[in-house]
């Protein structure tokens, strides 16, 4: 961790400890009691930092020739440190949310889009009124406030539209950012940090000869799978490439496309290692030969270049598997090592612990919450027989405050009579929370997609997003702490989330 960030810490603690002391006082007893009282949605007095972000129509060249169409967001700090928005360099995608836990951020969301929008804070456990739900999409030319403490761990989050409906095309045109959150059990690791923590955000696209996205979800297959592209981007570019130092990394992976599930290896067979995943540092670091990451997952490597060769080039290539559309292996980037002083870091051998969540204590530990993934007869996702209703909730979707459940995602192929064939993998995602992995179950069938991906899950640590792939059962563990409201569970292949393959839960209180 950088001297910058360390000050930046300090003067965070300053304000806390130098100023508002009811706001502090308040923090401390949200995080610290292990009651179910609610904290007020909303903080008291001003924020620590405050942003503008307006979501607008744009160019920008992509390619040589024509620039491309895209919308974009653009954000603004209008309190607080100026670094706590980084934009990234020649890239559609939003500016990166940098922030510290604790922080008391409002962000004023302005859409000048063409249409109604809302913005999703994607893995943050907030208040219901500042989750996105498309129930508040504001239209063209109006503005919607969002207060939220941030109370979440150290790790790589992101933000994205939520319109009912629209989901797909507005990411697909460009929106989406990162959003890093910095702790101090972060900062006393001394992982790289600054230059040498990098975004690695992938996506596909689909383009005409004139440069210009195609989002082309119509038809049979694009409504089986998905909008898969052919052009690989990261951080918005096309072939893209790093130069680096003989040091140690930190490559902060995030799936930002559509539909697309990606089998990520080096093309030189070294091993990753997997520090981080959706919500924050794992316990300890993990070896895998290759990592498969779902739409809206993260993972976060520690690589240390210095292991090879000066002058090496080295690509993060996607393996073939048996993926929608991942038949072939094909780049993601490249990375080529300067010469420089070889630097060496120890990667630390663990990581501070995870507060437990002990399935034993589950209110339904012998009889989870089943949701069944399948497609209906008139050829929409479905779960348990329903499509989203923006308000609707039903008896088996209500869960009460403090509540630790297990809830179990089954992608059932005989489902959807006799359409079993037509099984997709599913990313199943949760709103407000981090949840825990507890087991996978896979029938008989144990087919070719499912073989070709499953050395690369990384199911430990806390996660918002679970790939439960055709003929598979995943049961997880989370607890509904803090907020009553509607929050949303749903599948993360935007198109099947746009098709109605997503729900409301509601958090009632005790
Ligand atoms: Cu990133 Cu409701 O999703
Ligand atoms: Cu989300
Ligand atoms: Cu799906």
């Amino acid at each position: 961790m950088s001297k910058f960030m360390i000050n930046r810490r300090q003067f965070l603690r300053f304000i806390v400890y130098g100023g508002v002391y009811l706001a502090s006082h308040q923090f401390l007893s949200a995080c610290n009691s292990l009651s179910t009282e609610q904290p007020p949605t909303e903080f008291q007095g001003d924020p620590d930092v405050e942003i503008r972000l307006v979501a607008k129509p744009g160019v920008q060249q992509i390619f040589p020739g024509t620039p491309t169409d895209i919308w974009r967001f653009q954000g603004e700090v209008l309190k607080g440190p100026s670094d706590s928005l980084m934009s990234l360099p020649d890239s559609y995608l939003g500016p990166i949310f940098q922030v510290e836990t604790g922080t008391n951020l409002r962000i004023h969301f302005v859409n000048e889009l063409p249409e109604k929008s809302i913005v999703h804070w994607h893995g943050l456990h907030v208040p219901d009124d500042a989750d996105g739900h498309p129930r508040l999409a504001v239209e063209g030319g109006e503005t919607y406030v969002y207060n939220f403490r941030v109370m979440d761990r150290a790790g790589t989050y992101w933000y994205h539209p939520h319109p009912h409906g629209r989901t797909g095309p507005q990411v697909y045109r460009g929106l989406a950012g990162l959003f890093l959150i910095h702790d101090d059990q972060e900062a006393a690791l001394s992982l790289p940090a600054n230059d040498k923590d990098l975004p690695i955000v992938i996506q596909d696209r689909l383009f005409n000869g004139d440069n210009q996205l195609v989002y082309s979800p119509s038809g049979m297959m694009s409504q089986m799978v998905g909008m898969l592209g052919d052009k690989i981007l990261v951080n918005g570019l096309p072939e893209y490439k790093i130069e680096v130092d003989r040091s140690a990394y930190r490559l902060r992976l995030m799936n930002g496309s559509n539909a697309r599930i990606y089998k990520l290896a080096w093309d030189d067979g070294k091993s990753l290692k997997v520090i981080g995943t959706e919500g924050g540092l794992l316990e300890r670091p993990l070896e895998r030969n290759y990592v498969t990451l779902a739409p809206a997952q993260r993972i976060d490597l520690w690589e240390d270049f210095g292991e090879r060769e000066p002058g090496t080039v080295i690509r993060m290539v996607n393996l073939p598997s048996g993926a929608p559309g991942g038949g072939q292996e094909f780049p993601i980037f490249s990375a080529t090592i300067r010469n420089t002083e070889r630097e060496v870091l120890s990667l630390p051998e663990a990581f501070p612990p995870h507060k437990e969540l002990d399935a034993a204590q589950a209110v339904n530990v012998n009889e989870p919450r089943d949701f069944i993934l399948h497609m209906g007869m008139g050829m929409q996702w479905m779960i348990n027989g329903r499509v989203f209703d923006m308000t609707d909730v039903a008896r088996d979707e209500k869960v009460r405050l403090g509540d630790i459940e297990v809830w179990e995602f089954i992608n059932q192929r005989g489902a959807g009579m006799g359409m079993g064939g037509m099984a997709q993998p599913h990313p199943m995602h949760v709103h407000g929370l981090q949840f825990k992995i507890l087991e996978r179950q896979v029938d008989s069938r144990n087919d070719e997609p499912y073989q070709s991906l499953k050395n690369g899950f990384v199911d430990e640590g806390w996660h918002d997003t679970v790939l439960v792939m055709p003929g598979e059962r995943v049961r997880i563990l989370m607890q509904f702490k803090n907020f009553t409201g509607l929050y949303l569970y749903h599948c993360h292949n935007l198109e099947h989330e746009d098709m109605g393959m997503m729900r409301n839960y509601q958090v009632i209180a005790r």
